[in-house]
């Protein structure tokens, strides 16, 4: 096996949290194995053109230094491009002649499953590559780098609300990133404690959302001594309706991975609740009765939707991924060094470095729709009737494997 004296570092995909802890992880780790690390900017799009550069940064200590491992986003630059889209039959031997230019041994590539499918992809032409899982969609097989900062932003955020909320007696329907699975509006909903959370893995029921909204919401402003309350609801970006459908963006053709823009979810359930709002009589004797109403001016509560969109991938990481971060760029490393190639870090635990194949690791993990109903039975709805938790006792005496 030929020895690695150079890393390139490749960042790709949404940004996140914890990418720049990465970036350091792998740097600083090179550097002490007497290894150089450059990056490789603008994710593949600068893969491919990295032969028309004149030069690449080097991850020196001193340019290291000056990266903000707790800072989101990425030093090294984003693109989304499926390198096996590109129009130009000769863009594999492209791309090893800018590697030969800079004389990059290998790579390390960190991103979600589109950037993973790359990865595999670049393996089997013959370019040394190991992958780190990023993504804040969190639908990887192992963790990935990202999640938790855009979990802990969704929670600030869906939190943050309730004081507007309370001061308009409003119901506040939060959009949230995620695409086609619902981990971060779960985690980050619960982590507010909001009413509702609506995620792609279960169709909505909106007329169980709606008696649901009316019985909490009515009720918290009726016991309230200044009659205030909100009900907020977390919706994923991928909301599926009943019919399975997820809403998105038909004037957007879809990207070269073939992902359509999803939007409008929060629109779409604002709709949904107005709709019933003003056709239900008992919303005015509510409005009659906590002294709201107003004849053709307020008769039924407002409903409004806010999507902080890329604020919730943005500005700070999470202290957990910046040591998930930085564990799994060093790990990536010595993976590269043992000629581990085509394979993705899963976690770094005491001495062990657990890696599987890129392959597996882009498999779609969705949410375990069994865990929702112990939170139905602590009162959130879910967009469906809640259902029984069904659950299984197993006493646990050694290792523990955690996921979020
Ligand atoms: O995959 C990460 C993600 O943040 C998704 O949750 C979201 O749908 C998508 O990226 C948005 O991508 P872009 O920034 O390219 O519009």
């Amino acid at each position: 096996m030929p020895e690695i004296k150079r890393i390139g570092v490749i960042t790709s995909g949404g940004d996140c949290g914890g990418l720049n802890a990465v970036i350091k992880g792998v740097a600083r780790e090179a550097y002490a194995l007497g290894i150089e690390s450059v990056v490789v900017p603008h994710g593949y799009a600068g893969l491919y053109n990295l032969v028309k550069l004149d030069d690449v940064v080097f991850l020196n200590a001193e340019r290291v230094s000056k990266i903000e491992a707790s800072l989101a986003g990425s030093e090294a630059g984003h693109s989304r491009v499926k390198i096996s889209k590109i129009a130009d039959p000769e863009k594999y031997e492209r791309i090893k002649e800018g590697l030969r230019k800079f004389k990059i041994d290998a790579l390390v590539i960190s991103g979600g499953d589109d950037t993973g499918s790359v990865v595999v992809d670049l393996t089997q032409k013959g370019i040394p590559c190991v992958h780190v899982p990023k993504t804040m969609d969190l639908d990887l097989q192992p963790y990935s780098v990202g999640g938790d900062s855009a979990i802990n932003r969704i929670s600030v955020f869906a939190r943050d609300l309730k004081t507007t909320g309370m001061s308009h007696n409003r119901i506040l329907v939060i959009e949230v990133f995620g695409r086609y699975v619902g981990h971060t509006a779960f985690r980050g909903g619960v982590g507010a404690e909001t009413d509702c959370i609506l995620i792609p893995e279960i169709p909505v029921d909106f007329d169980v959302v709606y008696d649901h909204m009316k019985t909490t919401f009515f009720a918290r402003i009726e016991r309230s001594d200044v009659k205030a309350g909100t009900y907020i609801i977390v919706v994923a970006e991928g909301l599926k309706q009943a019919s399975g459908e997820m809403l998105y963006d038909e004037s957007i053709p879809p990207d070269a991975f073939g992902h359509r823009k999803l939007t409008g979810a929060g629109k779409y359930v604002r709709q949904q609740l107005e709709k019933r709002l003003k056709s239900d009589p008992a919303v005015k004797d509510f409005m009659e009765r906590t002294g709201m109403f107003a004849p053709g001016v307020y008769e039924v509560p407002e409903v409004r939707e806010v999507t902080p969109g890329h604020l919730v991938r943005s500005g700070h990481s999470s202290a957990f991924d910046v040591n998930f971060g930085y564990k799994v760029g060093a790990a990536a490393v010595l993976l590269l060094k043992e000629g581990k190639f085509g394979v993705t870090v899963v976690e770094v635990e005491g001495n062990h470095i657990r890696y599987m194949p890129t392959e597996e690791a882009i498999m779609r993990r969705e949410v375990d729709v069994r865990e929702i109903a112990i939170f139905e039975s602590l009162g959130t709805c879910f967009g469906r009737q809640p259902e029984k938790y069904e659950y299984e006792l197993i006493e646990q005496r050694s290792h523990i494997d955690r996921h979020l």
